[in-house]
């Protein structure tokens, strides 16, 4: 991925770090659904690393498992917003992850990975990662109509071999105008493969084949 496309999904994310808790009710069921299926496997004395951790909708929800929680995330003022002390949060691209091999127990990630080159991100998570890793990600069948590139749920799944995975479709709660605010107030407004204008949307909800994430969730545990 080239630079002004980082440089983009930074400035949005940032833009948008005031406003994004309030609209991101997709963002924060799926860190929920996250933490109930897969958080009990933390100990107490492990690490964590939530990367794309943004705000934070994962990261607060970890607080309850461990004091060794970390976060990180490509904008500096979305990470502002995050609960962890400085000193536990870091700006960084996932893609290449500032970390030696196997030196955090968990990776974790809530809607982050479809921003980044995800394949390369995933082969960071798999170096980085002692114990394992668990995330949250949507991917193809979402919001259709938008051709946004999201991954295709197989090709993961075949790469990572998971000890566990689920998909579940998660309902956008908005339409018309608060359903296009629900992307600039995330921050989420950025799409390289644009088709249609939110002009055209207004006009016709119809354009948009569904108002759901396909939200594929996986655990994967080192033996
Ligand atoms: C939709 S938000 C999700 C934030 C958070 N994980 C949550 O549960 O609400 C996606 C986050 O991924 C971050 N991000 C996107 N591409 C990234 C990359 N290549 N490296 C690190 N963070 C990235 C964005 O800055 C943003 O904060």
């Amino acid at each position: 991925m080239n630079k002004s496309r980082w440089g983009e999904i930074e400035k949005r994310f940032s833009k948008a770090r005031k406003s994004y808790r309030h609209y991101a009710v997709v963002q924060d069921k799926a860190a929920q659904l996250l933490v109930e299926k897969f958080a009990h496997l933390i100990k107490s004395h492990e690490s964590v690393l939530d990367i794309g951790a943004g705000v934070g909708l994962l990261t607060e929800k970890l607080l309850p498992f461990t004091e060794k929680l970390y976060a990180c995330d490509l904008s500096k003022e979305a990470l502002k917003e995050n609960p962890l002390k400085e000193k536990k949060k870091f700006t960084c691209n996932m893609e290449r992850l500032p970390l030696k091999n196997r030196s955090v127990d968990w990776l974790v990630s809530n809607f982050a990975l479809h921003w980044s080159n995800w394949k390369k991100t995933l082969r960071e998570i798999d170096r980085v990662s002692r114990r394992g890793y668990f995330f949250s990600v949507p991917v193809k069948g979402s919001i259709k109509g938008l051709n946004f590139p999201f991954p295709e749920a197989e090709e993961i799944l075949e790469i990572v071999k998971p000890n566990s995975w689920f998909i579940k479709e998660i309902e956008i709660p908005f339409r018309g105008r608060e359903f296009l605010l629900f992307f600039k107030r995330t921050g989420t407004g950025f799409n390289p493969n644009k088709r249609i204008s939110a002009f055209e949307i207004l006009k016709k909800p119809s354009l948009v084949g569904n108002y759901s994430f396909y939200v594929l969730f996986l655990l994967k545990v080192w033996d």
